[in-house]
């Protein structure tokens, strides 16, 4: 860790994890953390949906729900930046404690239930804003929803003039009953709405699955995707499962685990995922990455972007320009020219 973010670290650790968040967003508002200015490494250059991005390593949904700081994550390093996720109308998210941080695990649970300002706030933030960088949107419905998959189709019309990608995220574990839409007719009738709606303006459109996804699940979403000839997988979203070896006294509260504990987990399942899709569609691998070596991991097992949140709870802005180093370091050492080169190299 940086020297000048262990100390901000000593006060953050201290608040409760909430608060925390609340503290960097208004320090990222504000303007006041060092952006990275510094090019990356020629290696690190990614060509996806015809753009080209600087560095595959991504900001993962739920760390700026409400499009508050796209714009200054991208100025930590990040080569892409995924805001939301959004609903349409605002809510407020389960009760607190509602986030918790699993020091000795180097994990986090969440309960949030999707707090947000909705659909209108974010919109009138993303039209203000001069295109720049690439930054995705992700979306999802509101909790009390009849019509689950009229919140995404409200959503995605909305947002797609400002985004430069889509993700309709059907796998978070904190709202009853959403994990139902990766099963095969309710996915594909779900992604076909949005596709539908969206074709005067087409996007990239994604889809966030769960990394508790079993072989069948996979075996459905995947022929649902490639039916669709959908623009990529995200694998994945936060874990239920909780690995024996955690030791935080949090590690029983409920909700969804993310972090170091979900790593190996998400690499698995992204890999098995890679070997469904055969090249298709770009996939995106998320779930505990930490390191050059973990970002290395999921490219290698078929991802063409990373992302991650929970380790920046951690080791804050300066993780962003460690891992990109890191990853540099090792496309070096195994002879890759690029990070293309290395996507799937294990598969
Ligand atoms: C506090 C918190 C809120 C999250 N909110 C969202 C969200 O709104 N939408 C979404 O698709 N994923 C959300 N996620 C999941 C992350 O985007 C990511 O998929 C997951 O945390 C695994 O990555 P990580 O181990 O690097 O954190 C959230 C995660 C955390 C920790």
């Amino acid at each position: 860790m940086a020297a000048w973010y262990s100390f901000i670290d000593l006060f953050l650790s201290r608040l409760d994890a909430e608060a925390a968040h609340g503290v960097a967003l208004r320090a990222l508002r504000s303007g006041l953390l060092p952006a990275d200015r510094r090019p990356d490494a020629r290696s690190l250059a990614v060509e996806v949906w015809g753009r080209s991005l600087p560095n595959p390593i991504g900001l993962a949904a739920g760390f700026d729900k409400n499009a508050e700081v796209p714009d200054a994550m991208l100025a930590l390093g990040f080569g892409l930046v995924e805001i939301g996720r959004v609903t349409p109308q605002t809510q407020d998210g389960n009760p607190r404690p509602r986030l918790f941080r699993l020091a000795e695990d180097r994990g986090v649970i969440n309960r949030m239930g999707f707090p947000g300002q909705g659909l209108d706030a974010v919109r009138s933030r993303l039209a203000i804003r001069p295109r720049r960088g690439f930054v995705g949107v992700n979306v999802g419905a509101n909790k009390d929803s009849t019509d689950r998959a009229a919140d995404y189709v409200i959503c995605c019309v909305a947002l797609a003039p400002y985004a430069d990608y889509l993700v309709c995220n059907v796998s978070s574990p904190n709202t009853p009953g959403l994990r139902n839409l990766q099963g095969r007719t309710q996915l594909a009738d779900l992604l076909k709405r949005v596709q539908d709606a969206i074709a005067a303006r087409p996007v990239p459109l994604v889809v966030k699955v769960a990394p508790d996804a079993s072989d069948d699940d996979l075996d459905d979403i995947v022929a649902v995707c490639r039916e669709l000839r959908m623009d990529g997988i995200i694998v994945g979203n936060t874990t239920l499962s909780r690995p024996p070896s955690l030791q935080s006294h949090w590690r029983g509260e409920a909700g969804g685990l993310s972090g170091a504990p979900l790593a190996a987990l998400s690499t698995e399942v992204l890999r098995r995922t890679a070997q469904r899709v055969e090249r298709q569609f770009p996939l995106i691998g998320c779930g505990g990455v930490s390191s050059g070596a973990d970002a290395y991991a999921k490219i290698r097992a078929g991802a063409s972007l990373v992302q991650l949140y929970s380790a920046l709870v951690y080791e804050g802005p300066p993780l962003v320009r460690r891992i990109k180093d890191e990853l540099a370091a090792l496309l070096a050492r195994d002879g890759f020219a690029s990070v293309s080169d290395a996507v799937g190299a294990d598969l």
